[in-house]
């Protein structure tokens, strides 16, 4: 049977295909190779409403259980950077408002909302993941464990009242039923709240063939074209767009209901450029399939040198991410002897399909490979001081997309 859009219901099909792919948070136990869940990761792009999708999305369950093993606190760069998100909430957002009420959608650990809890504002997270939620209650952050959903936000509404703000930060990108967190915005949302939340960024993945952002958990990669339209569909309305640096590019989108807000000049200009550079043009994806096919080669012919001039190679953060390519590459221990990082989560454990050992990152300066796979591009200036010695003493990085620069 054909596919639909998930959000405009047009007819769809993969302009390509990585493989078959496992859940690429799921660190396995060597005991549990034998029944590893895996799908078909085919992608999409929607030439109706623009908007980039997976094909196939496993079963939320699947993904976001009590297993989950992604603590949002784990790096201190993106600490910062949800202060700095909250600073921007308090001060430009409801700068003039008595007593607002923040909700955030996907609260993880409670790294944004602390920032809330600490200026003494009105908070609630939303988190389905127990164990992540349960360090954010371990902190008193106010938090529900659950999915949000229309249902849910008509309880909420009767609970608390309505939202003045509604945060979330790559989360919106990781429900397939985009539509029903739309609809449950709709309904929370003050009537001059506003929804404001930063995912990845297509136009980056694009750009620098970053085809590691496309896994199990990301059902979508947003642009501002693919936003515009999903935002109309519920009567809301894009009145800004925010570039970011994080996740190695990220957008920040800012909703109101139609007609609440002004609408910034930088909405209309960036929406024609995303058009003028062919982002809304299906075959910038059959160039962008091809370039993930080089890079996949470059990658593999890189590591195949190294070993076989009889070098080591290590991983470097055993992210979501570097599931898609050690699975899409097919990079086992043939290539890797370890991934080290610092999730206890996944220290002791495999990584998903390809069973690569993740060890504790406090042994990489004994272990001192010859070369290190950096997954982790997006922390690099984090990890690349926490390595000094490693560097400094003629260790290598390579970087997992074969011509993003690591950032010293
Ligand atoms: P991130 O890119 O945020 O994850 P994802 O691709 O899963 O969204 O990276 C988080 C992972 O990187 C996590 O497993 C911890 C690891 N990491 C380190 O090992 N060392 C570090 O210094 C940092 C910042 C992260
Ligand atoms: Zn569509």
């Amino acid at each position: 049977m054909g596919k639909l859009c998930l959000v405009c219901n047009c007819p769809i099909s993969p302009f390509m295909t990585f493989g078959r792919q496992p859940i690429a948070n799921r660190f396995l136990d060597a005991t549990s190779f034998e029944g590893e869940y895996y799908f078909d990761m085919d992608v999409c792009f929607c030439p109706n409403c623009s908007m980039f999708q997976l094909a196939n999305t496993p079963d939320p369950e699947e993904m976001f259980n009590d297993s989950y093993a992604f603590y949002t606190s784990s790096s201190r760069f993106m600490a910062n950077h949800f202060k700095e998100f909250a600073r921007y909430v308090l001060e430009d957002v409801v700068d003039d408002k008595i007593d607002p009420f923040v909700v955030e959608i996907g609260c993880n650990d409670g790294t944004m909302l602390k920032n809330f809890k600490s200026a003494g504002i009105r908070h609630l997270g939303i988190e389905p993941s127990r164990n992540v939620a349960s360090v954010a209650i371990s902190q008193g952050i106010n938090t529900r464990v659950d999915f949000f959903s229309p249902n849910l936000a008509r309880s909420l509404v009767s609970d608390y009242g309505v939202a003045d703000v509604i945060l979330a930060t790559n989360v919106i990108c990781h429900i397939p039923d985009v539509k029903s967190v739309f609809e449950a915005v709709s309904i929370l949302l003050a009537d001059d709240g506003v929804f404001i939340f930063e995912e990845p960024y297509l136009k980056d993945v694009i750009d620098k063939t970053t085809y590691d952002q496309i896994y199990d958990e990301h059902t979508f990669l947003f642009s501002i074209n693919s936003i515009n339209y999903l935002s109309k569909l519920f009567t809301l309305e894009l009145i800004d767009v925010l570039p970011q640096s994080t996740h190695g590019g990220s957008m920040r989108y800012v909703l109101a209901r139609q007609g609440k807000r002004t609408v910034t000049d930088r909405v209309f200009s960036q929406l024609v450029a995303e058009v003028n550079s062919g982002l809304t043009s299906p075959h910038t994806y059959d160039k962008f399939k091809r370039n993930c096919e080089i890079k996949r080669t470059e990658l593999l012919s890189t590591l195949k040198n190294i070993k076989s001039a009889g070098k080591s190679i290590v991983g470097y953060a055993a992210t979501s991410k570097s599931t898609t390519i050690t699975n899409y590459c097919s990079i086992t221990t043939e290539y890797l002897d370890c991934i080290f990082d610092t999730t206890p989560l996944k220290i002791g454990r495999y990584s998903p399909g390809t069973h690569i050992p993740v060890r504790d990152h406090v042994h990489f300066r004994n272990y001192n490979p010859d070369y290190v796979l950096l997954f982790a591009y997006n922390h690099a200036a984090e990890i690349m001081e926490k390595e000094r010695d490693y560097t400094l003493n003629g260790g290598h990085w390579i970087s997992c997309i074969p011509g993003l620069e690591i950032q010293k």
